[in-house]
């Protein structure tokens, strides 16, 4: 025990605490080769491996499926089809028992997974699997929407309309309207991990599965639910992802669920990883839209009304198409405040793989459509599309105008946009540069500049409102070092760094002496997904109310021990100040123990405020929004569409940040992530509905080369008026990925330039270089002809 007369309480700080920047807790294991990922952990003994047998039509029934060759084949021990599916055969997330674990007599999409081959070794499963004679009757298929009517053809889940005001009188009334449609792809997730799930059976029914999942505790119910017994018996563990990215939201489910049925049906230990071109055929990507939009606006760029149909290919099944497509509809406003808004979604069934989570979940596509209604307005006037931004924008705080109102009915009360992009305007020198190219592209024939500043307004909070809870486990030992679990998990964002700083701070101990581990549907239950970018959000506020448990026993113990009253017990960095002595805080911990104080709690939280009526379209789906704006410059060669960005400023809002070092390496990364959406990540269907774009070689990420050469990202830290959320910090993982937005536009801004302004570009994405090759030749062809 030491006796400090005075103790200057700001004198020291805790190593880690929140607000500090502190390097993601497993950088050295990625760059080491040292960080386990499941395909790295120890082998059970007896390990058996599965591959998946995949569909060879779009859509037929099964005539018939001669697997005898593949039973015989070398190290074969069993091939599983639907029959072997003890429980239901069905891993549909939302219960619409659309979505089979294998394809039961009809096949509905080219690479449906139809049967599973379990072998001794990998390689001798994935041999196996080419052994099948398969026979099909082929049925007519659909894969592209925009050979669909959205308001007739076959929905997966009920569409959604948003409405306020009287859009189609305001557009007619308007002095001016346009009316026209856009494409916009899909993604794959590409994940340097692929899907991989490894199932342990234990006594009874019990089994363990090791799965990279976003969702552990849905994998458990799926697998409860196709193995036909109680979820106590299935635990599902995950210790980190080599990237997610909702792509393994619910796509996970499937590998877990045949790992588990075979490893319960041959009592040894499964193991089911995909190779990459499997994975991609066989696993959902980002919903791709046709988006038609129409207008009405004034000269001087006042938007009156707004009208969206937002058409997505969702695949043959539901997945998350419903939140997904909603969330489309979310942010079909962007920054923009519509005066009158009528926006319908069209969730449509096509023979392809079902579409799926990928960060921003439907956000960005609905971003797009908004971007291009302004795009399209400021093209009408001769005018910069920042000052038709600007025009629209939602008011500001407290600025008495009615313009806050979003199109589901939720006032936006935390607008910061203004402010964001006023910064960045000036930061990034916007006006000059505008001149400047302008006068660079007069005199370049053939190599084009383009710059964009765009906006972005993202809802924060899982729209379906019980999915906002978290819970979180936390035990101290007797030597003060501390035991640290929740319901989140790690698929590189640096979430369990970020809860274990707030852990740390609350108990002010160094952050070394918290243990970050695996999730577990052991120790924390009925947890939601790691996504709707609301990990630290939700599971920080969990875990600091169990940290807040044990800490309020820890006081009450010492006050009632050393005879001080409350407010004479403070937590020091590493020790405690009771009365006028300092315990160190393993000091006190043991006491603490000996007197048999409970030094293990259990954390739980919930958003407040939010409600939803999707029947109404109205309500408050989201508990805050978070802000962002980017500025990309491009140039592009006019001969071969090939383009370069050149230059790339953010500001982007992550309130205070917990870590500013893992939160601007989520705004960079989700800025690259969406500019590759939209620029050279193309999936390509054929006509006979196959998915040809299924490896790096023919699907094109970009690569450390395709960033911007000037990458200027600042985080804008100022004290908001936001709501309380954890140390009044803001969700980052997925509001940085629209960012990506400004290179699409910057690049039709360089297009319309080969027309001198004249042409409206109409660029779809991604705004692949043979895109922008056609572009500019349709402009060239347009301006000489007119
Ligand atoms: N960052 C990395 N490195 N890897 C990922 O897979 N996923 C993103 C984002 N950032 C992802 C990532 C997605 S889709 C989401 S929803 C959030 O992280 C989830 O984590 P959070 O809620 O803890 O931010
Ligand atoms: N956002 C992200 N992921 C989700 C959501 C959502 O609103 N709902 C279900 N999964």
């Amino acid at each position: 025990m030491n006796k400090h007369a005075a103790p200057d309480l700001k004198a020291a700080h805790i190593k880690g605490g929140v607000a500090t920047d502190q390097r993601h807790d497993s950088a050295h294991k990625h760059v080491t080769g040292t960080a386990i990922y499941i395909d790295d952990m120890a082998e059970p003994q007896g390990l058996l491996h599965g591959c998946l047998g995949l569909a060879a039509v779009t859509h037929g029934s099964i005539r018939s499926m001669d697997l005898s060759a593949v039973r015989s084949a070398p190290g074969v021990v069993d091939v599983l089809t639907a029959k072997d599916v003890p429980g239901e055969n069905d891993i549909s997330p939302t219960g619409r028992h659309d979505e089979p674990v294998l394809a039961d007599g009809v096949v509905q999409f080219y690479g449906q997974p139809i049967y599973c081959v379990i072998a001794e070794t990998r390689e001798q499963a994935r041999r196996a699997t080419r052994f099948a004679k398969v026979e099909y009757d082929e049925m007519p298929f659909v894969v592209d929407v925009a050979d669909l009517d959205p308001l007739k053809d076959k929905l997966v889940t009920p569409p959604l309309t948003l409405k306020r005001g009287d859009a189609r009188t305001a557009i007619r009334k308007a002095p001016k309207r346009i009316k026209g449609r856009m494409r916009l792809g899909g993604q794959d997730h590409f994940y340097l991990e692929g899907q991989i799930a490894m199932a342990v059976p234990g006594e009874d029914h019990d089994v363990l599965v090791y799965c990279s999942t976003q969702h552990p505790s849905e994998v458990q119910h799926m697998v409860a639910h196709a193995l036909g017994v109680p979820n106590h018996a299935v635990t599902v563990e995950i210790r980190r992802m080599g990237g997610g990215f909702g792509g393994k939201e619910t796509q996970g489910n499937q590998f877990a669920a045949l790992a588990a049925i075979a490893a319960r049906k041959h009592r040894r230990a499964v193991k089911i990883r995909p190779d990459r071109d499997d994975d991609m055929t066989a696993t959902g990507k980002r919903h791709d839209f046709v988006i038609d939009y129409e207008v009405g606006f004034d000269g001087d760029g006042n938007i009156h009304g707004v009208d969206f149909m937002f058409a997505a290919r969702c695949g043959f099944s539901s997945d998350l198409s419903g939140p997904v497509t909603d969330r489309a509809l979310f942010h079909c406003d962007n920054t923009y405040f519509w005066p009158a808004v009528h926006a319908r979604s069209a969730p449509l069934y096509t023979n392809t793989v079902s579409n799926t989570a990928f960060r921003g979940f439907g956000g960005p596509q609905g971003m797009v459509g908004a971007e291009r209604v302004i795009e399209e307005v400021a093209f009408a006037l001769g005018k910069d599309p920042l000052d038709i931004r600007k025009l629209n924008f939602y008011g500001e705080i407290g600025d008495g105008k009615d313009r806050n109102v979003t199109p589901y009915h939720q006032p936006v009360e935390d607008n910061i946009i203004q402010r964001i992009v006023a910064e960045l305007e000036e930061s990034c020198q916007y006006a000059r540069r505008k001149r400047t190219i302008a006068a660079f592209n007069a005199n370049s024939r053939y190599v084009k500049r383009g710059i964009a500043l765009t906006p972005v307004k993202f809802g924060i909070s899982f729209t379906a409102t019980q999915y906002n809870q978290a819970g979180a486990l936390v035990h101290v030992y007797t030597d003060g070092s501390v035991h640290l679990n929740h319901g989140g998990t790690e698929m590189g964002q640096g979430l369990y760094l970020k809860v274990a700083q707030v852990v740390a701070e609350e108990f002010q101990i160094d952050l070394d002496q918290v243990k970050i581990t695996a999730t577990t549907t052991g120790k924390v239950p009925n947890t939601s997904a790691t996504a709707a970018s609301s990990g630290s959000d939700l599971n920080g506020m969990a875990a600091q109310n169990a940290a807040q448990q044990i800490k309020d026993r820890l006081i009450d113990f010492a006050v009632d021990k050393y005879q001080v009253p409350r407010d004479q017990v403070i937590f020091l960095p590493n020790r405690v100040r009771v009365g006028n002595q300092e315990i160190g805080f393993a000091d006190l911990v043991k006491q603490a123990y000996l007197a048999r104080i409970q030094l293990s709690a259990a954390g739980f939280y919930k958003t407040p405020k939010i409600h939803w009526n999707r029947d109404k379209g109205q309500g408050r789906p989201f508990y805050y929004f978070a802000y962002g704006a980017a500025c990309s410059e491009v140039s592009i060669d006019t001969l071969t569409g090939e383009y370069v960005v050149e230059r790339t400023d953010i500001l982007h809002d992550a309130g205070r940040s917990l870590n500013r070092a893992i939160d601007l390496g989520q705004v960079e990364g989700g800025f690259i992530q969406g500019m590759g959406w939209l620029t050279t990540e193309e999936l390509w269907w054929d006509a006979k509905g196959r998915l040809r774009t299924h490896a790096p070689s023919t699907y094109k990420i970009p690569l450390a080369s395709d960033r911007p050469k000037i990458f200027n990202v600042r985080l804008a830290e100022w004290p908001e008026a936001g709501e309380p959320t954890i140390h009044r910090s803001k969700a980052v993982g997925e509001p940085p990925f629209p960012l990506g937005i400004s290179v699409l536009h910057a690049l039709s801004d360089a297009v319309a330039s080969v027309a001198d302004h004249t042409i409206f570009p109409n660029l779809d994405a991604p705004a692949t270089p043979e895109r922008v090759l056609m572009a500019v030749e349709r402009m060239k062809t347009q301006f000489a002809g007119g």
